[in-house]
């Protein structure tokens, strides 16, 4: 096969305000990731997906969009992002903005509007309902950040729907007006150059049209947090949402359907396998990757991994393009959940894996979530619903770029106080063991996490049977996780050890030895009669 980019591409997620501070706010900015393209472009990322960059008060840090076609000021401005965009395609990578079209912020000039009568044009780009016969809630529904998910509304005596906070009112897509308004918002961005989007929930955007009660869910328990006390079965995933999804590929496909000038459609869907699969379309095109995000929870065995595998690129549709996810802005950082040995096997298999992988920034350094003192709690999702591990500022804490005053030489003067990220003190707090775990230190490592990922990216460059080559899985044993990448007469095996004992792994018969081309532990390799000896907590890559 002819790769597209995006099939190719290796995508690497910025939350804007963790990332690279230059004014001394404290808050990461457009001009910080302009100043940092380099690192990426070093480390072997090619597309880039910045969280939401728009004007917002902020309530849902920037998914609460106050303005679909502007910068907030806090990340800069209009020319600062023409200015990144050029100096992201002159360096040759591509870029992927967040759009949030299932809610705006309160604050929109178009929620201003519905929400000041009845009989305004705009009632009705919002979900507004009369109250239940008893004054309540017009319905069972539970926000995703915990509570009802309607809000009362005393001036206009109406209830409005909020899939998240109170200040995130759920657009009304069933309205035409709001459809043609948000493609419009869709080729401001592409007009202006940008390379593709991620959508945010997308998987919600449209809900039943009569409101139905959500059921019970069964399973349930606390402290999985308020909203899972329901299944989002009648709020969620609707049939109609298809046509939508279809009207964006299609936009973007006017903007190009081939070569460098394709335009990416990436959505956020938490569903199970086969819900998902919906989502890339049937006879009309919907989108080119629904995320994929069974490896952030998978549990960490050989066999359960072989079977997700499997059964993922089994349900895939004839055209549909696979993709893989370790981790986002929403859920505990990999690190933490796989600890420092296996993090560099999940670093191995999500980069060798057949699809576009998309890494989180800082998981290349191995960053942990961050534990953020009661204080300093930013994240709505954490002051709603304290003490269940539900926050989300763990994840999103500054990326740690040097090594401080007294250690590694800075290049940022005074900033390197704050790990190079700010000459003010951070939003969140930085990693608590940022002088050992940053950039600049670790770069130099060859033994770091860092340096593993870049040596992966190099070798994934180089062989296409990683990126794009069929995908065969192995017979293994209990621990081991292994497969075979093939693309024209490339041969590759892939074998990870996912425990912290030696293994052996029975290799498939080749008419040429086994060669090394990269391990995550050691630069030798014992084959014996064809048998690999897998090292505790090694991964390798092996060509015929
Ligand atoms: C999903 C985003 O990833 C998350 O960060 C946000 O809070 C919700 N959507 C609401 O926009
Ligand atoms: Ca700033």
């Amino acid at each position: 096969m002819i790769a597209r980019w995006w099939q190719a591409a290796v995508i690497y997620q910025i939350y804007p305000r963790s990332f690279q501070d230059t004014n001394g706010d404290g808050i990461g900015d457009l001009a910080g990731i302009a100043q940092r393209l380099d690192y990426l472009a070093d480390l072997g990322m090619d597309t880039i997906w910045i969280s939401p960059i728009y004007p917002s008060p902020m309530a849902d840090f920037g998914y609460d969009v106050a303005d679909y076609c502007n910068v907030d000021p806090r990340f800069g401005t209009l020319a600062d992002f023409d200015d990144l965009l050029a100096q992201i395609h002159a360096r040759g990578l591509k870029l992927v903005l967040d759009f949030v079209p299932n809610h705006s912020s309160d604050h929109h000039p178009w929620f201003v509007e519905s929400r000041s009568s009845r009989d305004h044009p705009r009632r009705d780009w919002y979900i507004w309902r009369d109250p239940a016969p008893d004054g309540g809630p017009p319905n069972n529904w539970i926000s995703d950040f915990g509570g009802s998910a309607w809000e009362w509304d005393e001036p206009t005596g109406q209830y409005y729907y909020h899939a998240f906070l109170k200040e995130q009112p759920d657009l009304n897509w069933r309205n035409p007006a709001v459809q043609l308004a948000m493609y419009e918002v869709i080729r401001f961005w592409f007009d202006r150059g940008v390379d593709g989007f991620r959508i945010d929930v997308l998987w919600h955007m449209v809900k039943a049209a009569d409101f139905p009660d959500n059921p019970l869910n069964p399973a349930y328990r606390p402290e999985m947090g308020d909203m899972h006390r329901l299944l989002q079965l009648h709020s969620t995933d609707q049939p109609e949402i298809h046509a939508i999804a279809a009207e964006m590929r299609a936009i973007a496909d006017e903007y190009g359907t081939r070569g460098e000038g394709e335009r990416v459609l990436i959505g956020e869907i938490y569903l199970p396998v086969d819900r998902l699969m919906s989502y890339y379309g049937g006879e009309r095109r919907e989108l080119h990757l629904p995320f994929n995000f069974q490896l952030i929870d998978a549990p960490w065995q050989a066999p359960a991994l072989a079977r997700l595998i499997a059964d993922y690129e089994a349900a895939l549709p004839p055209d549909g393009w696979p993709n893989w996810v370790l981790g986002n802005h929403d859920r505990p950082r990999i690190a933490s959940k796989r600890g420092e040995a296996q993090s560099r096997i999940a670093a191995m298999l999500l980069l060798t894996l057949r699809g576009t992988p998309t890494l989180y920034y800082g998981d290349e350094l191995g960053l942990s979530d961050v534990q953020i003192p009661p204080a300093q709690v930013q994240d709505p999702r954490e002051l709603r619903e304290p003490g269940l591990g539900l926050g989300r500022d763990p994840v999103r804490t500054p990326m740690p770029w040097e090594a401080g005053v007294n250690g590694e030489a800075s290049v940022h003067g005074e900033a390197s106080a704050n790990a190079g990220f700010s000459t003010a003190s951070p939003w969140l707090p930085l990693n608590a063991d940022w002088p050992v775990r940053n950039v600049a230190v670790m770069a130099e490592d060859p033994a770091s996490l860092l340096t593993l990922y870049r040596r992966l990216l190099t070798v994934r460059r180089a062989h296409p049977a990683l990126a794009i080559g069929d995908f065969m899985l192995l017979d293994s044993e209990e621990d081991v996780l292994a497969y075979e990448r093939r693309h024209g007469a490339q041969r590759l095996v892939v074998a990870l050890n996912l425990s912290g004992q030696s293994q052996r792994l029975e290799l498939p018969e080749s008419p040429s030895d086994w060669r090394l081309l990269l391990s995550t532990s050691a630069e030798s390799l014992v084959i014996e009669n064809n048998v690999l000896l897998l090292r505790g907590d090694e991964g390798v890559i092996l060509a015929a």
